[in-house]
């Protein structure tokens, strides 16, 4: 088979709305590399976007995956209940950040945590606003899509998106905007757009994702804190990207010295079986009266299975150290190549969760061209890297967590050539 002749029938058959970062058509993957369906193996710098942070096919999460099936697939939680659902809201009930009891409860995407961490935040307030940040990505149903601040592609075309949802700009010095700046914006919202007496919740990723690895400051988190215990209002901590030892910590908001009150987590909660969540305060999530949370699938017992062994793998290959440790490494690279390379302008990220920023130097502006074209040369070299940010100028890096010291070596000169070979080009 053809990675070339699969993406003709792609063509024809696969709404283009689907936008795909590469033609390369997977066959089996194995811990941090992919082979395609001609044979040729990458290394995967992106874990299909944060999503298998203890590898791909991870022995003890296959096992346990395994054993579920031979026990039963799907009852659907809201009908005949499993205990490992239970024990899975337990654990991290237990983890997460904040001195208070908390609940949880399990659906299937990222979205779909988004969404109802909204509707349990609109529900225990009696309030209906929202408050995100630009650059902030929260998923790609109608709500996501309103909180989330970039435009193109994400909202064009789309209609009227919810009401209610309103924007600050998210606190970037690299771009001009400080902390103070991004206070004094929310402070302007209060008084120009929205009553804070209306505001549910304010909505943040502790590092935004899709809009480039840009780390919220302290200041910043303790900030947004006091607003929301000032006004009444519910601090959402979008980890659906930065969950589970991505940064160094279980959760982003470990860095900080303030708890959220809700915290959506899927991605690599499950390695790669789609789970998600949302918990946080006991008393807020039991606002919902019954039925009004929940979904066929949510918290599928494969999803289940998966998160119980991803959990265990994640303490017992120390991998929030091991993250600390890889992206020292990679930043220590990056470093190295910046000092003949001026158009990297940033080298930034907690843990593993690491980007590059490329300017063009003869303009002093964001170079989308030049991350792009890094990335395809690194991918000629067998390399699978993506690229995010607001323009689409930085250069994340998402290996798993669990990548072999010898395949990071690879990993690590292949990128210094594509850098060098596309500045050249
Ligand atoms: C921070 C954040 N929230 C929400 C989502 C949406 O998750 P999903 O694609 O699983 O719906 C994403 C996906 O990239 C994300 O990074």
């Amino acid at each position: 088979m053809k990675n070339s002749a699969i993406s003709e029938r792609k063509n024809q058959s696969i709404s283009r709305g689907v936008g795909m970062t590469t033609q390369i058509y997977a066959d089996r993957a194995e811990n941090s590399e992919i082979w395609d369906v001609e044979g040729r193996r990458y290394i995967d710098f992106s874990s299909g976007i944060a999503v298998v942070n203890t590898g791909h096919r991870h022995p003890k999460v296959i096992e346990a995956v395994k054993s579920q099936l031979d026990r039963f697939t799907h009852t659907c939680h809201q009908v005949v209940p499993y205990e490992s659902y239970v024990r899975l809201a337990e654990r991290l009930n237990g983890m997460l950040p904040g001195k208070f009891d908390k609940k949880t409860v399990f659906v299937t995407t990222g979205a779909e945590a988004v969404e109802n961490a909204v509707k349990i935040a609109r529900n225990a307030t009696g309030r209906q606003a929202v408050i995100a940040f630009s650059g902030g990505f929260h998923g790609r149903t109608f709500m996501g899509m309103a909180l989330t601040g970039k435009v193109v592609p994400y909202k064009v075309g789309f209609g009227a998106m919810p009401a209610d949802v309103f924007h600050a700009p998210f606190p970037v010095a690299l771009h001009g905007v400080s902390v103070a700046d991004s206070l004094a914006a929310l402070d302007k919202l209060f008084k120009a757009d929205v009553d804070p007496a209306r505001v549910a919740a304010i909505i943040v990723e502790p590092v935004q994702g899709e809009g480039g690895f840009y780390e919220a400051p302290r200041d910043f988190m303790t900030a947004l804190r006091k607003t929301c215990d000032q006004h009444g209002i519910l601090l959402v901590a979008d980890e659906v990207q930065t969950g589970f030892a991505r940064t160094g910590k279980m959760f982003a908001m470990e860095h900080h010295d303030v708890a959220p009150d809700l915290t959506t987590m899927a991605k690599s909660l499950a390695g790669g079986f789609p789970l998600s969540a949302v918990t946080g305060r006991a008393e807020i999530m039991d606002a919902p009266g019954p039925g009004g949370l929940g979904g066929t699938y949510g918290g599928s017992p494969i999803g289940v299975a998966a998160a119980h062994a991803v959990l265990d793998v994640i303490e017992e290959e120390k991998l929030c150290e091991r993250a600390n440790a890889l992206g020292a490494r990679l930043k220590q690279r990056l470093a190295s190549i910046r000092e003949d390379v001026p158009e990297i302008v940033d080298i930034r990220g907690p843990g593993f969760m690491n980007a590059v920023e490329f300017n063009d130097v003869n303009k002093g502006l964001p170079s989308a061209e030049l991350a792009n074209a890094v990335r395809l040369k690194a991918l000629d070299r067998g390399l699978i890297l993506l690229t995010c940010g607001v323009y689409s100028n930085v250069i994340r890096f998402l290996s798993p967590i669990t990548i072999q010291d010898g395949v990071m070596t690879e990993a690590l000169d292949i990128l210094e050539t594509s850098i060098r070979e596309a500045r050249a080009a």
